[in-house]
């Protein structure tokens, strides 16, 4: 394996509290040194870092890959090739799989297919309830076993609270998250968007805030009562935001996320008709970004995570009202967030990959991953942050085309991907050297 000297890069490495033009050799796929003006070895191939951000490969606790059984979506190639590009090089994949994985040897399946397809580290999420139908557990001691990271119905709330709470007793005689999908079922009903003033006008039949501040009210109270970990996904509403901060202070095992879409679009965008902009918990208001950017500064929020969630153009190519949620987020989420807020000067770079490395580590107690410790893995990124480029969806490597940041100007790219010491991702192509 080719042992690598990572030249001159400034390295940020929020775990271990670096921030400094430093380089970094990789030997065997691990952290063989980091320091200043390291001695170049003879068999050192030499990268050239300067200008570029050295990072911590970044984590996405939440994405779908739509393997086994909706490849026209995406699959393990293409999907971990999109994540590659964005500079993940470890993902967890959520349940809403056909068939769901709701048993170990769908989790064994998806094991082996990973170990060969995936560019990046698969993690896998288990369903809650077999089928995500919500009626029945699913097997959550036997796919434990077989190694899923994770329970969640995502796409859908478990609605039976005792089912919820089975789940999350279960799950942590594991030491395992279950992921909450929070939006109660019947206050969202068939909505389509943020219910507002903007879906007033456009006569689209809304998705209330209090769908999800009720949803995670429950959470919040079953993890207290059970003491398992609840991490709430996409965190989109500040009742929530003010909920998991009071339940964090009381002690709750809860941790959440946000995504780069929920921190910078709102439901106004809805006024173009334009399917791109569907996902659930659906774009809200300002109010709402505001309360979510509260959340992130003070840890109620811990991690960013992209919820990737592709479809077919032609399925997200159809009236508002027909079209499925969600879109494609590997490969904007770094740029949307350093263009929106790192180059305007709000956040530093230093917090915005925090939340995409050493937080979602921390949140799933993933202690291997997220930094650059010496004997570490060699799981890291290179990013120009200067680099300016417009999003093509064309140009993307995921198959879901449709995008919400179509057309607009980032600042910033991944430009290298390393994974276990090997680049997967260079200059826009996939690569296993
Ligand atoms: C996701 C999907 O398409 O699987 N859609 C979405 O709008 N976010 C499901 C989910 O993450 O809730």
């Amino acid at each position: 394996m080719a042992q690598w000297l990572i030249q001159n890069g400034h390295l940020i490495d929020p775990a271990n509290g670096l921030d400094d033009v430093l380089d970094i050799r990789i030997v065997d796929g691990n952290v063989a040194a980091v320091g200043k003006s390291l001695t170049a070895e003879a068999s050192d191939e030499i990268v050239n870092a300067s200008g570029l951000i050295v990072s911590p490969g970044f984590i996405d606790i939440h994405c779908h890959l739509r393997e086994p059984g909706q490849e026209a979506k995406e699959d393990l190639v293409t999907g971990t090739a999109s994540a590659a590009a964005g500079g993940f090089t470890t993902i967890l994949t959520m349940a809403n799989t056909r068939p769901v994985i709701d048993q170990a040897i769908i989790v064994a399946g998806m094991k082996y297919k990973i170990q060969t397809d995936a560019v990046v580290r698969v993690e896998i999420t288990g369903a809650v309830t077999k089928g995500l139908e919500g009626k029945e557990l699913a097997e959550i001691g036997d796919m434990a076993q077989a190694g899923v990271r994770a329970f969640s119905d995502d796409g859908f709330y478990v609605n039976d609270g005792r089912l919820m709470r089975a789940a999350l007793e279960y799950a942590s005689m594991f030491n395992l998250p279950v992921i909450s999908h929070s939006e109660d079922c019947c206050l969202v009903a068939d909505g389509v968007m943020h219910e507002g003033c903007v879906s007033a006008k456009l006569g689209l039949k809304g998705r209330p805030a209090e769908a999800e501040n009720i949803a995670v009210s429950r959470e919040l109270m079953l993890a207290e009562m059970t003491g398992g970990h609840v991490h709430i996904a996409h965190v989109s509403s500040k009742g929530a935001v003010d909920l998991i901060r009071a339940a964090k202070a009381k002690g709750i095992k809860v941790t959440a996320e946000v995504t780069p879409h929920h921190l910078c679009l709102v439901d106004k965008t809805i006024e173009s008709f334009d399917s791109a902009f569907k996902v659930n918990p659906p774009l809200r208001t300002n109010e709402h970004i505001v309360a979510l950017l509260e959340g992130l500064n003070d840890g109620t929020l811990d991690a960013i995570a992209t919820d990737h969630a592709p479809h077919a153009y032609e399925e997200k190519d159809c009236e508002f009202n027909d079209a499925p949620c969600g879109f494609a987020g590997f490969e904007t989420a770094f740029s949307v967030l350093h263009s929106r807020f790192v180059k305007t000067g709000e956040w530093s770079v230093q917090k915005l990959i925090q939340k995409m490395t050493a937080g979602p580590a921390a949140a799933f107690d993933w202690q291997d991953r997220g930094h650059l410790s010496v004997g570490g893995l060699a799981d890291l990124v290179l990013i120009d942050p200067n680099k300016a480029w417009v999003v093509d969806p064309q140009k993307l490597l995921t198959r879901g085309k449709s995008c919400p940041f179509a057309g607009m100007e980032m600042t910033g790219q991944v430009v290298r991907t390393m994974v276990n010491g090997k680049w997967v991702y260079q200059d826009g192509k996939i690569t296993r050297k």
